[in-house]
């Protein structure tokens, strides 16, 4: 399907929608744009990403203007093949070899120190560079036909949550991109887990799908987490985290504790704010569900499926825009596996708007 819409002075910007045999084609036709300079949105497994040209300076420089994205702020570089890795990056160590091996294709992204070809442009003037390989056929077959590698920030205006539905990319960046793929829902809904490798002892900058523990396992040694420098106040090594994201319109109160006492507040507070006629929404596991009383439950999943929880975080923050919701509840999560990427993100939504019940 190929849908031409022209509005105003927008940029006309051509959707198409992934089906079992039209992908060569989209493939193809998105090639050219991103070839040619122009920006395309793809999908990939971790969250939607607006690509461009890596190599060309003028082409990256676009999508911070599309964004709102502050250009200090580094991207992601996305390869298709991992013999490509060479080609961009210097000292390629044992390290990098084995987390390679164990998670590429997938949502771990590794900083290297750069090669020449990389611009200071789309590195933030850094002489790092951060690549990964993606698990998605649709997002590789982009690479690959452009024959490039192609920069990609999650596809949102910057400090709104990543886009990980069609519907949400539309929103934020139709008329502004020349082209978008819809490739349904992003399996991992977070985005990828960044790792810094020119440290001295890898350090977790991003926390992700791809957690401390794995990375630890396939290494056999102990790395760092550098996630948590922000809260005290130190500079954050990933430039990205020092900026507010992931923000809905409204404001989101996370509620931690006895998860009886939890629905119970959540329940008095919501009772509050209804009975002043605020908008206000409650976003619950669903084993909760039955015992919060609220006009607007939005069901993120099941308390025993983390990844179907990190899967559904964005999108139902997303939703409380569309429902125009200024008052967002939600409790927290268990911090054990991906647990600990969506409580990163909740509170960075949630301004660490956080209060504790006993
Ligand atoms: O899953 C993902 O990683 C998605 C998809 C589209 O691939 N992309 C994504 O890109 O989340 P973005 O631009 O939204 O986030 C990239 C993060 C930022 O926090 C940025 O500061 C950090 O990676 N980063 C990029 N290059 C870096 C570098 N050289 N040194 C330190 N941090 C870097
Ligand atoms: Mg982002």
């Amino acid at each position: 399907m190929i849908i031409f819409i022209e509005i105003g002075d927008q940029m006309k910007t051509k959707l198409f929608k992934i089906n079992q045999d039209n992908s060569e084609t989209i493939i193809s036709e998105g090639a050219k744009i991103i070839v040619s300079g122009g920006l395309v949105v793809f999908p990939t497994e971790t969250v939607y990403g607006i690509g461009a040209n890596a190599l060309n300076k003028d082409a990256s420089k676009k999508i911070y203007q599309v964004k709102g994205r502050p250009s200090d702020n580094p991207l992601i570089v996305h390869i298709a093949d991992k013999d490509d890795l060479p080609k961009y990056v210097m000292n390629i160590d044992q390290i990098a070899k084995k987390l390679i091996d164990a998670f590429w294709p997938g949502s771990l992204t590794l900083i290297f120190n750069k090669k020449e070809i990389i611009p200071y442009e789309i590195t933030g003037g850094l002489e790092t560079v951060a690549i990964r390989m993606p698990d998605n056929d649709i997002a590789r077959g982009l690479i690959r036909e452009s024959q490039m590698p192609i920069c990609a920030p999650s596809a949102n205006i910057s400090g709104k949550p990543s886009s990980t539905l069609y519907e949400h990319v539309l929103a934020d960046l139709f008329g502004k991109v020349e082209m978008i793929i819809d490739g349904g829902k992003s399996l991992v809904g977070i985005e990828s887990t960044v790792l810094d490798l020119t440290t001295q002892i890898p350090t977790i900058l991003r926390p992700g799908a791809i957690t401390k523990t794995m990375i630890e396992n396939i290494l056999s040694m102990s790395i760092l987490d550098a996630t948590h420098q922000n809260a005290e106040n130190k500079a954050p090594k990933a430039p990205g985290m020092k900026y507010k994201h992931y923000s809905p319109n409204g404001k989101i109160t996370i509620v931690d504790g006895n998860h009886l006492n939890v629905v119970k507040f959540i329940n008095q507070e919501v009772e509050k704010l209804e009975a002043i006629s605020e908008t206000v929404a409650v976003i619950c596991v669903s084993d909760y569900a039955p015992h919060i009383k609220c006009k607007h439950i939005s069901i993120i999943g099941n308390l025993d499926d983390p990844k179907e929880i990190a899967s559904n975080l964005f999108s139902s923050l997303r939703n409380m825009d569309q429902l125009g919701i200024k008052n967002i509840y939600i409790h927290s999560f268990s911090t054990d596996d991906i647990g600990t990427a969506v409580m990163d993100r909740l509170l960075k939504a949630a301004d660490n708007n956080i209060i504790k019940i006993k």
